[in-house]
């Protein structure tokens, strides 16, 4: 599957932003947390949600589908191994480990699989669980932890992990005693996963700072009151306003937070793109001179790290020097190459730092997405280009990103997606 693109055209009109793929996957990891079946709306029809979905059906968890609704019922919860050969297509499988390990006692998973963006190893989840009291045994085919009575903790993140945070947080809820978890990711998605678990009967107090804190129910299972409702997608959001700073004239992006956004706001203003800013609304046009800006990803409120290869994309149409210093992952420019052969000015410094000199122009090419962020910022890279280009493996976008051809159609992009 492919996406066949021809360049050089403005786009305009209104896209709305769909629930966050690193929002909704961790209410559907939760659900095992509960007693009664929950309801999460808001639901982006992406490739991960499709993947939780049926790892939990495997291990035998219902799930039943309404317009945008999930509605999940563990009680009849019957496995602790997680199907490897789905586990393996997502990094985020990882965090239904932690609400199973809680609610069975026990759980088999594989190694999750670095994406091409990072080992992405998961040592803070084995400490964190092993802190717990759980045993945890390594396999030639993965990890098999099991915990007779989980007990609450004092750990510190020597990194900050987000997934982690989630993972060891919704262990925590069912566990026996208080745990602090320390220098914890505050992406909005972790309070938001907080609140819905409080408002069930959980004690976490913290979530959105460095410190969290839960104290345990001893085993006792959460009641939903109320549906879990996915919060905007701030990386597809972001993904459009830099597609709007690059082609865009009047591009409406609707739906949003623009809270979630400010630093990637910030940027974009200092590289002359002119914003109008809505309460859940931002209009973007392409400025008459983008200027180079420099960025360094960083845990949220930092400029999202997700966001670092379309702004770098962004960055070969800006008058001067940009470096993207990349802090968190140690594989993340490996659409540099690929932009190069564009025609982008690129040059890497080191491991985490690339310099982009524009403006230059870029050219249409055959080109494969390594990763859902990179596949989106050689779409973003397509649009700007002359001539047509074609993006492989689009399976990787569509992990994050929902339709995103017709969504981009409406917006006048010659977009086809082809076989
Ligand atoms: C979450 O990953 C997101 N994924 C990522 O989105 C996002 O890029 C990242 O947060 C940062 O915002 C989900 O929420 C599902 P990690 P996260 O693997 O924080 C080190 C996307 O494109 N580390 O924990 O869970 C690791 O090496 C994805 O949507 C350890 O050392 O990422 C890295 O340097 C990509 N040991 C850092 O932590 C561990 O046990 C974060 O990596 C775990 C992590």
């Amino acid at each position: 599957m492919k996406f066949v693109i021809r360049g050089g055209k403005k786009l305009s009109g209104e896209i709305a932003v769909h629930g966050g793929k690193n929002s909704v996957l961790k209410p559907m990891a939760a659900s095992l947390l509960f007693a009664k079946p929950i309801t999460i709306t808001n639901i982006p029809l992406i490739e991960d949600v499709f993947r939780m979905r049926e790892l939990l059906e495997d291990l035998g968890v219902t799930v039943e589908e309404g317009d945008r609704i999930l509605q999940i019922n563990s009680v009849t919860l019957r496995g602790s191994k997680l199907k490897e050969d789905i586990a393996k297509r997502f990094r985020a499988s990882v965090v239904l480990v932690g609400p199973l390990l809680a609610r069975s006692g026990k759980a088999q998973f594989p190694h999750p699989g670095g994406c091409v963006i990072g080992k992405r190893p998961i040592d803070l989840f084995l400490d964190g669980w092993q802190a717990m009291g759980a045993k945890v045994h390594e396999g030639k085919h993965g990890f098999e932890i099991s915990a007779k009575k989980l007990k609450g903790a004092d750990f510190t993140f020597r990194v900050v992990s987000v997934t982690g945070t989630e993972t060891l947080m919704m262990t925590a809820v069912l566990a026996h005693g208080r745990t602090i978890l320390r220098n914890v990711a505050m992406e909005p998605e972790i309070p938001a996963l907080a609140q819905f678990l409080n408002d069930s009967g959980a004690k976490i107090s913290g979530a959105g700072t460095p410190t969290i804190e839960i104290i345990g129910t001893g085993g006792k299972l959460l009641h939903a009151k109320r549906p879990f409702e996915v919060i905007p997608d701030r990386i597809e959001a972001g993904s459009f306003l830099i597609l709007g700073a690059a082609v865009g004239k009047n591009i409406k992006v609707t739906g949003c937070n623009p809270e979630h956004l400010t630093t990637l706001i910030a940027a974009l203003k200092d590289a002359g793109v002119r914003l109008e800013i809505g309460k859940d609304w931002i209009l973007v046009s392409r400025p008459r001179r983008l200027l180079a800006v420099n960025i360094q990803t960083h845990e949220y409120p930092g400029f999202p790290t997700d966001l670092q290869a379309p702004f770098a994309v962004l960055m070969t149409q800006a008058e001067g020097e940009s470096m993207i210093f990349e802090t968190i992952f140690e594989g993340r420019f490996g659409y540099a190459e690929e932009l190069r052969r564009m025609g982008g000015k690129i040059f890497a410094s080191d491991l985490h730092r690339i310099l982009v000199k524009g403006p230059t122009h870029l050219r249409g090419r055959k080109i494969e997405s390594p990763d859902l962020r990179a596949g989106l910022a050689f779409v973003v890279a397509a649009f700007l280009a002359k001539g047509e280009s074609k993006i492989g493996n689009v399976y990787q976008i569509d992990r994050g990103y929902e339709r995103i051809d017709e969504r981009l159609k409406k917006l006048g992009a010659e977009i086809e997606r082809v076989t």
